[in-house]
């Protein structure tokens, strides 16, 4: 069915999957990035996904482009939560504002793109939201207690406001990729991603399809019993 779905971070990474792969599934297809316009354009296209630039951690910037969204193509009633950065530090070395970014960013997205779309899909008695967690919001990792913290964040907040969506036809459900073959990955030292892939029993990296595929069964209009839960996709490296 065609709906419109919104995908932050949608251009790049595991998000450009997620954005292919819903506009296969017959979705309308809004990719939103922060930066990197060269690569937004390419994307756009090579895919015939609409793009849109704003910072999905800044509330004013998110609301614009909801209503500019709403506008152009209908109401809003999918919505991947899956910008994301890292500003990895021990906690001795973390400023601040390497908090604050990836705080925001990555949690504070998630409120703002829900609390801008959740009365439009109350009103069309259906929703799909799907917030990308981390097996490092699950497990913790060393170097990461703003990311940990953030994508911890992320799980609880989809179960609270699955509570709330449920009886108006809004499931609200997290995918926690493990270690994908994506830039943030690789940005990982090549010493320390070494030891990490040893430690995952499948033997690689993630694929962005292996993620995007877990998106796709989450936003399904026969996925509406399916609510509050988290989809691990890491190759067993936790099991959770
Ligand atoms: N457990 C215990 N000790 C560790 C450790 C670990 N996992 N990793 C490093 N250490 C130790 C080191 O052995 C070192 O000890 P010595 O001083 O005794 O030698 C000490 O901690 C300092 O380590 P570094 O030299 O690495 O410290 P640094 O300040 O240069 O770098 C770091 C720290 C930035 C955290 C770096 O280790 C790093 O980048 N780690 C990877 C973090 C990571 O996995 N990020 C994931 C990014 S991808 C992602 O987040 C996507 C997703 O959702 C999965």
């Amino acid at each position: 069915m065609n709906r419109v779905a919104i995908v932050t971070g949608g251009t790049r990474g595991i998000g450009a999957e997620i954005s292919r792969q819903l506009k296969a599934a017959g979705r309308t297809v809004v990719a939103s990035y922060a930066a990197n316009d060269a690569a937004a354009q390419d994307f756009s296209r090579e895919t015939g996904i609409h793009v849109e630039k704003f910072d999905a951690g800044d509330f004013a910037q998110c609301a614009a482009a909801v209503q500019k969204i709403t506008k152009d193509h209908g109401p809003i009633t999918i919505v991947v939560n899956n910008a994301g950065i890292t500003r990895d530090a021990t906690l001795t070395k973390m400023t601040r504002d390497m908090w604050d970014s990836v705080i925001d960013t990555n949690l504070g997205s998630c409120f703002n793109l829900c609390k801008l779309t959740f009365e439009g899909m109350r009103t069309e008695k259906f929703g799909r939201i799907v917030n990308i967690g981390s097996i490092n919001g699950q497990a913790g990792q060393y170097g990461q207690v703003n990311y940990a913290a953030a994508k911890s964040g992320i799980h609880g907040f989809t179960k609270a406001l699955a509570q709330e969506g449920a009886r108006f036809g809004i499931t609200v459900n997290a995918v926690a990729p493990g270690y994908v073959d994506t830039d943030m990955v690789r940005a990982v030292p090549a010493d320390v991603l070494q030891k990490i892939v040893a430690r995952i029993p499948v033997g690689r990296l993630g694929k962005a399809e292996d993620i995007a595929r877990g998106v796709v069964f989450l936003t399904a209009e026969e996925a509406s019993f399916v609510t509050g839960s988290t989809l691990s996709i890491n190759g067993g490296q936790h099991m959770y």
